[in-house]
């Protein structure tokens, strides 16, 4: 009883203490902090709603933040006040409608907010005054429909603003409100609703505007001439509504070197004697009247454009015999002829263009292109082909193009490459074949292409790499092989590419490599080789890997193979400076041979879904070798139970994660070997809110060293009724300070018992005499009432003493005093003829009292004693408080042993 009320109270005075102390762990409810950079917090797609709480603990070094794809509708003031550090925030894609005044109040070193694809009305009431280091602001995507003049101006160092896809009309309402804005060199309004340019009152400067971008508004006419831009380089006015162009607009854009009037209703003709000495590019698709014929305007005006370099001229409906007048009026170096109609290029069309160096032909649907078509384009370096309906590339066709670096085919339809397609293109660094259809690659093909590093062969038909296909690639860097039919790398086929530094295989059907086919690869650093049927069980004693003696990365994630006997122990032999190691969703099982200890630089290895019921220890057992390892993935293996020691020796150990697993206990003794560690994830776990878990529940409280990314919204698993945040639930109970308190009560307690039980052995009959005294007292409280006695007291005397009871006692208490009692005196009371014993008893009785007179004789007399036990039996019997004790001399000793024991309770 005792025990339980104690200690009852100290647990609860103890959690009472615990509340005040908030737990302050180091992992975000919201977010998180990247690995790479601990200064950036992601807290993407998180459905936030209260930004203030998601931010409110991140820690004060924090630069970066990404809230992007939330549902935060309101930015609250002071949102930010924690942060004062940040240099960049993204609340793009939320649903913020209300920017109060001081929501970004302490943010002076803000350099980059985003607040884009929001429901923002207006900008009136911001209280900006501490942006004072913006440089980049994107308003984009909202519902603004006015700038008022002066909500920007605190925005001095402001370089971009982007306020594109809004509801703006009033231009010059804008151009005021930016014409402090000393630092502004771009402004996009594209997709807003701006009809009119000229509603200005007065000429407004914007003396550092370099981009000027009103693309997708209904702009009627372009009339520049109230805004002077000393500076302005680029100007967007496509997809307009333009019809006619002030001529005077383009004196207050002495510097436009660049244009782009796409898809507007203008002619051509309007630019006739306009003079823009310093444009050099010119965007004008879907031009009017199309390019189709007549080029004689057109020509004109590219004449007059003395400086004009790039064209872009894209649905110009120009045909491949037209297009060489344009050649011939301009000395372009870029010609972007997207999407224009032409279905062969057989003749020397482009000849014309005689110092072109880049060359967009993409969409052009063309079908047959010739030798011929390059004759004359001696500095070409880029050419563009992609998106035609070229199937078949003749023999040297690009041999004119004797300066070409970077070629693009991409997804044409060249079922076959011809071996001699290539050849001559000796100056050829990139070669983009992807999506292509191809099914075979004849030997030698790329034979010629000597200087070629990239080659891009992916989503093709593949389905051999034969012998001699790459040969003479001798500089090759990077060959893109993913997502063909391979399913064989014939022995010697890469033989010769003894520069190539990233080879990828993957989503392929490779099931076998033989020792030789990566050996001669010697500087190889990235190789992927997932997704394919490897099964590495006919291997040789030797690895396949065994001379990629410099390789960095191997991916072998996934393999579609029924893995049936496991691998031999050398598979990673000769990989001495591998670096990262990708085996995920391959069975541990498959590795129970392998070595890893050849492995002796790994920092980086994931084994997600490889671990299938095994055994989780055994499974590291393997790595534990690599004690290099700084980041340790074993997500989605079903993991239930991890062995304490399981991490001993990865003393390096930077990131661990266990995402995804069925673990409900950590116990502190698995991370104690992780002296370095940095980042812990166990998110989707169902971790039970025990006194096992407490640990960790306060870990991070004394070692913030450590990340448990989202820590904070783990709930208690099993909580079937409502959730229970796993940080919040009050565990302080499991604590070890607890116990100390436990050891005290029960200290305590066990002293009381050991006193008690001393003290009940030496005073036992004195306890149990007072027990039953207390208890007669009580009764007597309660009965005295109503039993009725015949006499107040019996007198218990011996004959010795009748003479004082006769003249004392009885005369005093029976007739002299105040109160008259009545008596049972036995000389008198005692009826005759009765057993002497009986009529004590009767008397003893019914008498409310008996009255012992003790003497020295009265102790020495026996029925005197038998008249006490009597008494007393009333006592212990009936719970009646009846003795009542004169003495009539001194008797010493009294309670000493030579007393009968009767006496002694008198
Ligand atoms: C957001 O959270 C903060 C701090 O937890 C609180 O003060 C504020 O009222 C919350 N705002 C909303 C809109 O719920
Ligand atoms: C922020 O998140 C979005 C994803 O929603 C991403 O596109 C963007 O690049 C991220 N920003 C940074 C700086 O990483
Ligand atoms: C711009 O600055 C001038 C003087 O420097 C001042 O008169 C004017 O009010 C300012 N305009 C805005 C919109 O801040
Ligand atoms: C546009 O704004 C300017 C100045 O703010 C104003 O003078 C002009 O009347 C406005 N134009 C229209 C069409 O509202
Ligand atoms: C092309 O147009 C110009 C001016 O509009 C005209 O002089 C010329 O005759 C036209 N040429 C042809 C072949 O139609
Ligand atoms: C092209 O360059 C040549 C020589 O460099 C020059 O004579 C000619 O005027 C230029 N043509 C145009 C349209 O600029
Ligand atoms: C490769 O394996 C074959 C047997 O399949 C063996 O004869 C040959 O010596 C091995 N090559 C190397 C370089 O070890
Ligand atoms: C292992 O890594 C260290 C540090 O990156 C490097 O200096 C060393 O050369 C590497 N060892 C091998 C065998 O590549």
């Amino acid at each position: 009883m005792n025990y339980y009320c104690t200690s009852k109270q100290i647990i609860l005075l103890l959690i009472l203490i615990q509340i005040a102390t908030p737990i302050s762990a180091f992992g975000y409810a919201k977010c998180f902090l990247a690995y790479e950079n601990s200064q950036y917090a992601n807290c993407i797609g998180q459905r936030i709603v209260n930004l203030t709480r998601a931010i409110q603990d991140l820690p004060i070094k924090t630069q970066w933040l990404n809230v992007s794809q939330n549902d935060i509708v309101i930015v609250e003031r002071k949102s930010f006040f924690n942060l004062p550090n940040l240099l960049g925030v993204q609340l793009n894609r939320n649903q913020i409608s209300t920017v109060q005044s001081g929501a970004f109040q302490n943010l002076k070193y803000l350099r980059w907010l985003d607040l884009s694809y929001n429901s923002i009305k207006s900008l009136d009431k911001w209280d900006i005054n501490d942006l004072t280091d913006l440089r980049i602001l994107n308003i984009g995507h909202n519902n603004i429909n006015t700038i008022q003049s002066m909500s920007l101006t605190p925005l001095y160092h402001l370089q971009e603003l982007d306020l594109s896809y809004n509801y703006i009309t009033n231009f010059t309402t804008v151009a005021e409100a930016i014409n402090n804005l000393t630092e502004l060199s771009t402004l996009n309004l594209s997709s807003n609703l701006v009809t009119n340019l000229s509603t200005a009152q007065r000429l407004i400067t914007l003396q550092s505007l370099k981009i000027l971008d009103l693309s997708s508004n209904s702009i009627g006419v372009l009339d520049l001439s109230y805004f002077y831009m000393p500076n302005l380089s680029g100007l967007m006015v496509m997809k307009n509504n333009m019809g006619a162009i002030n001529a005077s607009s383009f004196s207050n854009v002495p510097k436009l070197a660049q244009i782009n009037f796409d898809e507007n209703p203008l002619n051509i003709s309007f630019l006739l004697g306009i003079q823009l000495p310093d444009l050099t590019e010119l965007h004008w698709s879907s031009m009017r009247p199309n390019l189709g014929n007549n080029l004689t305007i057109p020509c004109q005006v590219f004449k007059s454009l003395p400086k004009l370099e790039v064209l872009y001229i894209m649905h110009s409906k120009v045909s491949h015999y037209n297009i060489g007048k344009i050649g011939e009026c301009t000395n372009l170096t870029t010609l972007v002829l997207s999407t224009s109609p032409f279905k062969k290029l057989i003749q020397r069309d482009l000849q014309m263009f005689k110092y072109i160096k880049v060359l967009y032909l993409n969409k052009c649907k063309i079908k047959e292109i010739c030798k011929t078509t390059w004759i004359g384009l001696k500095f070409l370096h880029t050419l563009i082909l992609e998106r035609n309906n070229i199937f078949y590339l003749q023999d040297r066709l690009f041999s004119p193009l004797t300066g070409l670096q970077y070629l693009d085919l991409s997804k044409n339809s060249l079922t076959y490459i011809n071996s001699r397609s290539f050849e001559d293109l000796n100056k050829l660094k990139t070669l983009i074949l992807r999506s292509c259809k191809i099914a075979t690659i004849k030997p030698f093909t790329f034979r010629s292409l000597r200087n070629l590093s990239f080659l891009d062969i992916r989503d093709n038909s593949i389905s051999r790499i034969k012998v001699k296909t790459f040969d003479r690639l001798k500089i090759l860097e990077t060959l893109l092989l993913s997502e063909n039919k391979i399913h064989s790398v014939q022995g010697n086929s890469l033989q010769e590419l003894v520069l190539l530094k990233k080879l990828t295989l993957a989503n392929n059907n490779i099931y076998k490599v033989s020792n030789t086919t990566f050996h001669s690869l010697k500087t190889l650093k990235i190789l992927n080789i997932s997704r394919n049927a490897l099964s590495f069980n006919k291997l040789d004693s030797v690895s396949p890997f065994q001379k990629l003696k410099y390789l960095e990365s191997l991916d072998i994630s996934y393999q579609r193979q029924r893995y049936k006997d496991p691998v031999s122990e050398a598979l990673f032999q000769g990989l001495q400076s591998l670096k990262q190691l990708y085996i995920q969703g391959i069975p541990s099982s498959f590795f129970k041979d392998v070595s890893f200890s050849f492995l002796t630089n790994l920092t980086e290895i994931d084994m997600t879904g490889t671990f299938q019921g095994a055994d989780l220890y055994s499974m590291v057992e393997l790595i534990r070798k690599c004690n290099q390892i700084k980041y340790l993935r074993l997500d989605n293996n079903e993991i239930t139970n991890i062995p304490v020691d399981t991490f001993v020796g990865f003393n390096l150990l930077e990131n661990l994660s266990l995402k995804y697993n069925k673990l409900k206990n950590i116990s502190q003794h698995l991370v104690k070997p992780l002296s370095n560690l940095r980042n812990f994830d166990l998110f989707m776990n169902p971790l039970l809110c025990s006194c096992e878990n407490y640990w960790f529940q306060n870990w991070s409280k004394f070692d913030p060293q450590v990340q448990i990314p989202f820590l904070e919204s783990y709930i208690c698993f099993g909580q079937v009724t409502h959730e229970i945040s796993f940080v919040n639930q009050d565990l302080n109970f499991c604590g070890t300070d607890i116990s100390v308190y436990f050891f005290i009560a029960s200290f305590v307690l066990t002293l009381l018992l050991l006193v008690a039980s001393l003290v009940t052995v030496k005073l036992k009959w004195s306890l149990l005499y007072f027990y039953h005294m207390m208890q007669v007292w009580l009764q007597w409280r309660i009965k005295k009432e109503k039993k009725l006695y015949t006499y107040d007291a019996y007198i218990s005397y011996c004959s010795e003493d009748e003479d004082w009871v006769i003249k004392e006692l009885m005369l005093n208490l029976e007739s002299k005093g105040q109160r008259k009692y009545k008596l049972c005196f036995k000389s008198r009371d005692f009826i005759p003829g009765s057993y002497h014993i009986d009529n004590i008893q009767e008397a003893i009785k019914n008498s409310r009292k008996t009255l012992c007179v003790v003497s020295r004789n009265y102790l020495e007399s026996q029925w005197c004693k038998v008249e006490v036990e009597i008494a007393c039996s009333r006592v212990f019997y009936e719970k009646e408080d009846v003795l009542l004790v004169v003495f009539l001399e001194e008797i010493p000793n009294f309670r000493e042993t030579e007393t009968p024991v009767s006496f002694q309770h008198l």
